[in-house]
């Protein structure tokens, strides 16, 4: 049976094979790499940071997700094919290795976020 997400190392390992599948993806890759060319040495701490909030209430980040987006959407437009990619990829970064009530929370939050991010962008 596979663990569930209990700490932020665990979280560190989905968002890291998260964004190796982004980077290698033909739909949503480019918003990465061309849009936004990402400095993933500060990326990757603040999205475990985001993700260590979201789980465990740690108060450790405090950045504004649908503003960054707002500003990424004014300069490529995300349309729905590209959340539904960023979703897929997510989901199979979380069930690749981990399973239960945080996993789960994790693919529910992501897919309301983005919910509110094509509504509200
Ligand atoms: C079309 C789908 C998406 C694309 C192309 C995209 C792209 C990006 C990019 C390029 C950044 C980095 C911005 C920068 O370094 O300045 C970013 C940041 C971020 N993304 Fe997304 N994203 C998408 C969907 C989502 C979804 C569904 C979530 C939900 C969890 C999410 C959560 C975040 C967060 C929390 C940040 C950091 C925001 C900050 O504090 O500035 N993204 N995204």
């Amino acid at each position: 049976m596979k663990p569930d997400v209990s700490n932020r190392e665990d979280i560190e390992i989905v968002v890291r094979s998260f964004y190796e599948k982004v980077k290698a993806d033909e739909t949503i890759g480019f918003f990465f790499t061309e849009v936004i060319p990402v400095d993933w040495k500060k990326h990757l701490p603040l999205m475990c940071s985001f993700w260590e909030n979201v789980l465990f209430f740690s108060g450790n980040y405090e950045g504004n997700p649908i503003a960054t987006h707002r500003s990424i959407n004014q300069q490529f437009p995300t349309k729905p094919e590209h959340f539904q990619k960023w979703m897929e990829l997510f989901s199979t970064a979380v069930d690749d290795l981990f399973a239960g009530p945080n996993a789960d929370k994790m693919k529910q939050h992501a897919a309301s976020i983005a919910a509110v991010m094509m509504q509200k962008i």
